[in-house]
């Protein structure tokens, strides 16, 4: 089909031979010409995006509004579609809007692409904890290539957002508590969507968000309010979203939360002023789900028409389903409360980011068929998908070298209701992923090992969900598989229990109260422990747990997470010793949800104390104040240990960069990888310094007793931070440094920054 645009195309070319900068200005030229051409109508409509209609992820308008929704998107009224899937459904929808709207505009669809589209990856806090950026990238890389063999041109991921509180269900969906390794994900997650060229066939736009501070509701409730100061803004919030950002970025996405008082979908201080002013971001702000709308509940906006006013002024560029755009704006522009300037910038930037995906040379380019059927799940992805899964996983615990397990030989008994469940791996947003699609524990087992495995379910998990928005609690109160399950415990070698939350107990709209097993799973360990304590804990869950009386009582434990399409494959291998585990975690484990918000670069207090025996210091009078397991931690088969931490110079300028080096050895008897974490302590500032902070990381792999050495640079990029002068820059005083296998790492050596 011959689109309007190759007309308008030849025209912008002729033009384009008398341009000195050939890019921009063909882009530039080609969006006035088009802008020039449109009513104030079609340029709110390109501010509108609709779901497409069957599938839904928040409270939808009344019943019957498909018909005028399909009127609207005839009448140039909607900019773009989210949840649309598939080169049919995406081509018909584009058809309308690119055969039968005045202007022939195309639509860009976005999806929630977050750990796969079809061939499901790890959930990205499991990603998280591979600290392998390359893996990430590359996983990201290929929800991309599918996602766009399925018709999708955009995705709503990477969230950025840092959090410190297990409670929040979200936690699931970004890369845990930590700035600076939340920024290095940030960009590869960046890169692996968007690729090199937007305009390929084979990548698809991303988006940052949740724009800002959405990672830090009061209490972990999701939506709720977040109060934080200016600094903790600038050094933890916004770093990440800097960073996606610089690795170009197309997209931002808002946030349902306030952030001191305003709503970030309002807020002129963070999309005007931070995003599009400081930071000079040329993309659009897509509001989340109905934000611009959820201002009225808020207590900020007085009704509709005041929120799209509001949202509009501050920078929200496009209207994610509250229809209030569509429905208020052109009244707006003409009472003066808009000004047509805020449209026509908003609409350049949707357009900007339509030409760079190259849709108006090809609106179908994503639409193809037979690609659609050769990429999607294809066995190269599910390659991918496994060896991201075994990266993933973190070793917790291993007395006396439980595992890894003997491949044949031995009687296994497998307990849990997740150990034979093949939704539950793919974890919440989990794309177009088809549920009861994993790769069960049980069958995993059986595909790598010859061993006798004995099944029983124990208790039931489920409570009852069917879908994103139903939750019917079940408490299953029924104990009667209880005996089965301790009885073939009694015989077996090693008894294997999988436990911990459902695919969908984590995610948007979950959070928890207590962060313990969910239902009956404690009771039955207990009671299993008592008949055969030789026990391999495998966990699958969306955040971290309270696993205090497993750690006191169990010898090995498994973080699996939830890992996707071949959740049950890495497992295996991973029991098996195939693999040797090099996860560590990236968000800490609490001791109880009491200690929650928990995090290791917290600041020190004027009482600074650790132990419950001191009465005046700043501790709890029943746990440590140290979490069950921190931030970085993570075993393998093997041990490695470090030594000779070194400092180039013991004064640096801001002019100069020192190297700080250890050696790290490989103490064990098989090959492994460990990631080496290099954490800087500011001694004091105009503002409380954290205890430290993580500003490099290196993962490498080692064969038994061999020796390698790791160096940092540190200039003045990683002293800096916003301080009370409200800028970023170093303060000169004392600074240590500690290179180590976790963030509880205590070996350091110090140096002064004179000037
Ligand atoms: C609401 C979520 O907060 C957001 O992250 C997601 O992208 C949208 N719904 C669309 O599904």
């Amino acid at each position: 089909m011959k689109s309007k645009f190759l007309q308008i195309i030849l025209v912008v070319t002729l033009v384009f031979n008398y341009s000195c900068n050939e890019s921009v200005s063909e882009k530039e030229i080609f969006i006035s010409d088009l802008m020039s051409k449109m009513t104030l109508d079609e340029k709110v409509g390109q501010m509108n995006q609709y779901n497409g209609f069957w599938d839904a992820t928040g409270p939808l308008p009344k019943k019957g509004y498909e018909k005028g929704r399909y009127d609207d998107l005839r009448n140039g009224l909607v900019g773009s579609m989210l949840n649309v899937t598939g080169v049919k459904n995406v081509s018909a929808l584009q058809k309308i809007a690119v055969e039968e709207t005045r202007l022939g505009i195309p639509l860009i669809f976005g999806f929630d692409v977050i750990h796969g589209y079809k061939t499901i990856s790890p959930i990205p806090l499991a990603e998280s904890a591979s600290w392998d950026i390359k893996a990430i990238e590359k996983s990201a890389r290929i929800a991309a290539e599918e996602a766009a063999a399925a018709g999708l041109n955009w995705t709503f991921a990477p969230m950025v957002d840092i959090y410190r509180d297990a409670r929040w269900g979200r936690v699931m969906e970004g890369a845990g508590e930590d700035t600076y390794l939340g920024s290095v994900i940030a960009t590869a997650r960046v890169n692996g969507f968007q690729g090199e060229n937007l305009s390929d066939f084979s990548t698809i736009a991303a988006c940052a968000k949740h724009f800002a501070a959405y990672g830090f509701p009061e209490a972990g409730r999701d939506y709720n309010t977040a109060d934080i100061n200016k600094y903790t803004l600038y050094n933890n919030v916004l770093p990440p979203f800097k960073a996606a950002l610089d690795a170009g970025v197309s997209t931002f996405m808002n946030a349902f939360n306030t952030l001191n008082e305003v709503p970030a979908t309002g807020s002129k201080f963070l999309q005007r002023d931070i995003l599009k002013g400081d930071w000079g971001f040329e993309g659009f702000v897509v509001s989340d789900w109905g934000s611009i709308g959820e201002m009225i509940p808020h207590g900020y906006a007085k009704d509709g028409v005041h929120a799209a006013e509001l949202a509009a002024n501050a920078g929200s560029d496009m209207d994610m389903e509250s229809s209030l755009y569509v429905r208020e704006l052109q009244g707006l522009v003409k009472d003066g409360k808009v000004d047509i300037s805020v449209i026509d910038d908003a609409v350049k930037r949707i357009l900007g980011v339509k030409y760079d995906l190259g849709l108006f040379e090809d609106p179908y380019k994503y639409c193809d068929l037979e690609r659609e059927k050769t990429v999607i799940g294809s066995k190269e992805n599910n390659l991918a998908a496994l060896d991201m899964a075994k990266k993933s996983i973190v070793l917790l615990k291993n007395e006396s070298s439980l595992l890894p397990i003997k491949k044949n030989g031995q009687k296994i008994t497998l307990i849990g209701h997740l150990a034979n469940d093949n939704n539950s791996p793919l974890g919440n947003w989990r794309g177009a992923g088809e549920s009861n699609s994993a790769v069960t524990v049980l069958e995993g087992l059986e595909n790598y090992g010859k061993n006798s495995i004995t099944y029983k379910k124990g208790v039931d998990l489920y409570y009852g969900e069917t879908n994103f928005h139903n939750r019917v609690k079940l408490n299953h109160t029924d104990k009667t598989g209880f005996k089965e399950a301790k009885l073939a415990a009694k015989s077996a070698d090693i008894v294997v229990m999988v436990l911990g939350e459902e695919g969908f107990q984590s995610g948007e709209g979950r959070s928890r109260t207590e962060l313990g097993l969910p239902g009956l799973q404690q009771e039955l360990l207990e009671e299993v422990y008592k008949i055969n304590k030789n026990i391999v804990l495998v966990l699958m869950n969306g955040r971290p747990l309270n696993l205090t009386w497993a750690d006191e009582n169990i010898p090995a434990i498994l973080e699996t997470w939830h890992l996707g399409t071949q959740s049950g494959n890495a497992i295996a291998q991973v029991l098996y010793g195939d693999y040797n585990p090099s996860g560590k975690l990236t968000m800490s484990f609490p001791r109880n949800v009491g200690q929650v918000p928990l995090y290791y670069n917290y600041k020190k207090t004027g009482r600074p104390g650790a132990s419950s025996a001191e009465v005046t210091k700043s501790t709890y009078a029943d746990v440590e104040n140290s979490p069950l397991y921190p931030f970085g931690y993570g075993l393998s088969y093997t041990n490695f240990t470090y030594s000779e931490l070194s400092l180039s110079s013991k004064e640096i300028t801001r002019d100069d960069t020192i190297v700080v080096s250890v050696k790290i050895t490989n103490t064990g008897k098989v090959k492994g990888k460990e990631v080496a974490q290099m954490y800087i302590r500011d001694h004091y500032g105009s503002l409380a310094r954290p205890v430290k902070e993580l500003k490099g990381f290196e993962l490498l792999e080692l064969n038994p007793g061999e020796t390698k050495e790791v160096s940092f640079e540190i200039d003045n990029s990683k002293l800096v931070y916003y301080t009370a002068n409200d800028r970023w820059e170093s303060e000169t005083g004392k600074f240590s440094v500690f290179i180590g296998g976790d963030s509880d790492v205590k070996d350091n050596k110090s140096f002064d920054l004179i000037n």
